[in-house]
């Protein structure tokens, strides 16, 4: 069967629901869809809250730009975070207005808390489940303009013809059947990766479907090796302690009890740039002043009121994974892979460097994060850029005429799906997937060097040529979810491919790219972006580089 669509969104994230929101107030035809169910999509996941510099608070979005830029390690283009903070206050107050129930100060105001890496208390929350709160009622608008959402639908394969995106193959979960799915305009809002590493913060549908798709059809992804570790995440699975533990005044000690973000960062303390406090982390780790693998955090001095009130949702996660009650007793926590701040590169507008594709949310390098993101600005860059993006691409699809009407890429994807069904006993998706996330994690994690990076893009080609002999058991139609993840598996490879090409590539220390044989920044030859292209017919990835955008805060060193 073939569908058409004036616009149609990859991805039910905050990012793919505010673009779809924006497109039916302007009347678009516009259609959603996602491989799970939309409020199972992993901006669910998001605890912390939503950065926004109001004036009314006496904040000033450039106070907040200038936080970012620096967070960024100056890797971000500064003309993107100038629209993504100065559109910031509009974004929260529509959100509010939308029926987000952000939580209230002692005033019964909008309350904020301070997050990591900036000078002022301008991050706005739902206890510790902004993300959740936003994506429901985002979620609401969606159901009450009827959009179609075709939910639980896989997509395999983006359509491009003549170098001009056109839609996209996707296959219907529940029954098998791929299909044509036509759009003048498409929107990739996809999210992250964390499952090309392991453990991650990220639910374990975030495979990097979006980058695989964009790479595949020709578009180069910006600052892959900008990874982003998470200071405080559990080491047995993973699961994130948000940030918003250390934005109430939470404390992280080495096992000597030692305060130790005292002596690497006297100003900020803990509330250093995410890049900084996992360094310190891992340093004390490796410097044998670790528990068990990990440093504490400690919240006892908070007492149980506000741990209770403000996190409460943290000590449920302390209690269900560790048996631990944050009042009483500090938890283990260390480094964990979170985000990605690369992407697809796209402009303000999220249009990518192919015609007809867009991209938002983590998915796409706006380049509002550059080498590290501040805790908080990724919930705001996808209400920011998931409307503008719905915006530039109506726009567009207003001027497309015809679109081509074949079905070959329909074809070759039932193809390739033929293949994997019916090939022979093989090797087990969960454990290829495993063997290249550990490896990932083992030498493209908080401190690289050359050897261990070269070492992870061995490992990633060896398990591409692997992958043709990956196998499944379930041979049906009716949510082949064996299936589904051998496509997946595909996706994190490519993904790991770009991201191990880019690491290489960069010869210093930037942010999240922290090199221990190359330790120092070095901006005469690398304030530019890296741009990683698919290789032609199963080639090595193609580089290429970008200026950075600079308009008014000159880089200077950083400091905590
Ligand atoms: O720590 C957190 O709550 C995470 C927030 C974020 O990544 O923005």
């Amino acid at each position: 069967m073939m569908f058409e669509h004036e616009v149609l969104i990859i991805g039910a994230g905050l990012a793919g629901l505010r673009a779809a929101v924006e497109a039916v107030r302007r009347g678009s035809n516009a259609a959603v869809i996602t491989k799970v169910y939309p409020v199972r999509s992993h901006s669910n996941a998001a605890q912390g809250g939503i950065n926004a510099a109001l004036t009314d608070r006496g904040d000033d979005w450039t106070d907040h730009a200038l936080d970012t830029i620096k967070g960024s390690d100056y890797l971000a283009d500064q003309d993107a975070v100038e629209v993504m903070c100065s559109e910031a206050g509009q974004a929260l107050i529509e959100l509010e207005h939308m029926g987000v129930i952000f939580s209230r100060d002692d005033q019964g105001k909008l309350g904020t808390r301070r997050f990591g890496g900036q000078k002022a208390a301008r991050t706005f929350f739902v206890g510790a489940i902004t993300g959740q709160a936003m994506l429901h009622v985002l979620y609401e608008q969606v159901v009450k303009a009827n959009v179609r959402v075709y939910d639980e639908w896989f997509v395999t394969s983006l359509i491009v013809e003549d170098g001009v995106c056109h839609g996209a193959v996707a296959m219907d979960i529940r029954t098998g059947e791929a299909h044509t799915v036509r759009a003048k305009a498409v929107i990739l809002a996809a999210g992250g990766a964390g499952r090309v590493y392991e453990p991650s913060t990220n639910a374990l549908i975030c495979t990097g479907d979006g980058y695989a798709l964009a790479y595949r059809a020709g578009a180069p992804l910006m600052d892959m090796e900008m990874v982003q570790y998470h200071p405080t995440t559990l080491a047995s699975n993973g699961v994130l302690i948000s940030e918003a533990a250390r934005g109430e005044g939470g404390y992280l000690l080495n096992s000597k009890g030692d305060r130790f973000m005292l002596k690497y960062a006297p100003d900020y303390k803990e509330l250093a740039s995410r890049d900084v406090v996992s360094r310190c982390e891992q340093t004390e780790i490796d410097e044998g002043r670790g528990v068990d693998g990990c440093v504490l955090l400690d919240l006892r001095h908070l007492g149980r009121e506000v741990v209770e009130r403000k996190l409460g949702y943290l000590q449920e996660v302390a209690h269900d994974f560790m048996g631990i009650d944050l009042a009483e007793t500090p938890i283990p926590i260390r480094p964990g892979m979170h985000y990605m701040m690369g992407g697809i590169k796209t402009d303000v507008n999220g249009a990518t460097m192919v015609p007809g594709l867009y991209a938002a949310g983590e998915v796409a390098n706006v380049s509002v994060h550059g080498g590290n993101r501040l805790g908080a600005n990724s919930l705001l860059d996808t209400v920011v850029f998931g409307r503008r993006s719905a915006i530039a691409a109506i726009e567009y699809a207003g001027s497309v005429r015809d679109m081509p009407k074949n079905e070959d890429q329909l074809k070759a994807d039932q193809a390739r799906i033929r293949r994997i069904v019916d090939r022979p006993k093989g090797l087990r998706t969960a454990a290829v997937r495993r063997e290249l996330a550990d490896s990932m994690h083992s030498h493209v994690a908080v401190f690289r060097n050359q050897h261990g990076m070269e070492a992870a893009a061995a490992k990633v080609r060896e398990i591409k040529s692997a992958y043709e002999k990956v196998s499944i058991e379930d041979k049906g139609k009716v949510f082949n979810t064996d299936l589904v993840f051998a496509l997946e598996l595909g996706y994190v490879i490519d993904t790991a491919e770009a991201i191990c090409a880019s690491a290489l590539t960069r010869k210093e220390s930037r942010g999240a790219h922290y090199r221990t044989d190359m330790p120092k920044r070095d901006d005469a030859n690398w304030l530019k972006h890296i741009l990683v292209y698919e290789g032609a017919s199963g080639a090595d990835p193609r580089i290429a580089f970008l200026p950075v955008t600079i308009t008014r805060w000159k880089p200077v060193e950083r400091k905590y």
